[in-house]
């Protein structure tokens, strides 16, 4: 039996924006985490998918063209294979499980896809890139989100914090010094594609300020870069907290994002702001050793509905 795995991803600076053209930077969170194993099957019994969470059993050939999460999972299962030179329905059994929570902008399709993709390509012997793996999840994304930015594939298959210009550019970069973040989830249900309609209209009736509100951001990503290449924390948590300011300008925040945020500065944080989509989702806080246990406490009481602690290394 072969097992892989994959992270989480939360966005640092830039969403939204990064929809105009503008950077973004997101991280890898390996405090969840997804989970392929593949076996071999007995002889003849071609390729079967288990995911647990989903209680479900199937074989990709015979998935129907409306079940979106099988389709995603057979859709990954055979572009691998094709990939890595191998017939369509060999003898595999392939479980997945992930502790990456669903639907919560941290990237859970995409993690899932790339523990799959690991798992096949370890277990079946064949040779892919980093890079090989995060197009083969691209594919999968399109999948589950239409238009995918190819964010999530990236930051999660390279497993490390990526600068990222839509359709331009995806560096991975080094930080000076690992860093903490908490991730305190609203409870509240957003789509991020409503969201992102919403601002549009928002710009087409005003394009000059959003243009002007999204070069800001841009600027903080940059910098934002810069501070964590150099290990600079406090400036990172004012950058965060700068960001958070353009979103809610952009309006994009909500009363119960700004209630989290305030009361993980409160407790210490050095940084506060919303993660991916927002009105709704999770918002992220930057702490120390020293704050990081008072910050997750603080977040708990006031009404996060989950709360995940991580070290970015
Ligand atoms: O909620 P997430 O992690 O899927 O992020 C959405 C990020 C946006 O910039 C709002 C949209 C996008 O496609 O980049």
């Amino acid at each position: 039996m072969t097992v892989a795995t994959a992270p989480g991803k939360v966005i640092l600076f830039g969403e939204h924006a990064v929809v105009y053209g503008r950077p973004a930077i997101a991280v890898p969170v390996n405090q969840v985490q997804a989970r392929a194993e593949v076996e071999d099957a007995p002889a003849g019994s071609g390729t079967t998918i288990v995911a647990e969470d989903l209680g479900r059993e199937f074989r990709p050939r015979f998935v129907e063209p409306g079940d979106r999460d099988a389709l995603a999972l057979a859709h990954t299962v055979g572009n691998t294979l094709k990939r890595l030179g191998r017939p369509a329905d060999l003898d595999l059994r392939i479980t997945v499980s992930a502790t990456v929570p669903m639907g919560r902008g941290l990237g859970s399709g995409a993690a899932v896809a790339t523990a799959v993709v690991r798992a096949l390509a370890s277990h079946l012997g064949g040779y892919l890139t980093s890079r090989d793996v995060s197009e083969l999840v691209y594919q999968t994304e399109i999948l589950h989100h239409g238009t995918p930015s190819g964010l999530d594939n990236t930051v999660i298959a390279f497993g490390k914090p990526i600068y990222f210009v839509r359709g331009q550019r995806d560096e991975v970069f080094w930080l000076g010094r690992p860093f903490w973040l908490i991730i305190g989830d609203t409870g509240v249900s957003s789509a991020t594609r409503e969201v992102v309609d919403d601002v549009r209209r928002r710009w087409e009736t005003d394009r000059a300020s959003y243009e002007a509100r999204f070069d800001a951001i841009g600027a903080i990503v940059e910098r934002a870069r810069q501070a964590m290449i150099d290990g600079d924390l406090t400036e990172l948590g004012r950058l965060m907290d700068a960001n958070q300011r353009e979103l809610k300008a952009i309006g994009v925040s909500s009363p119960e994002l700004e209630n989290l945020i305030a009361a993980a500065l409160s407790a210490g944080a050095l940084g506060a702001k919303l993660s991916g989509g927002g009105r709704g989702g999770n918002m992220i806080a930057l702490v120390d050793e020293r704050t990081r246990d008072t910050v997750r406490d603080a977040l708990a009481f006031s009404g996060a509905q989950a709360v995940i602690v991580t070290q970015v290394c």
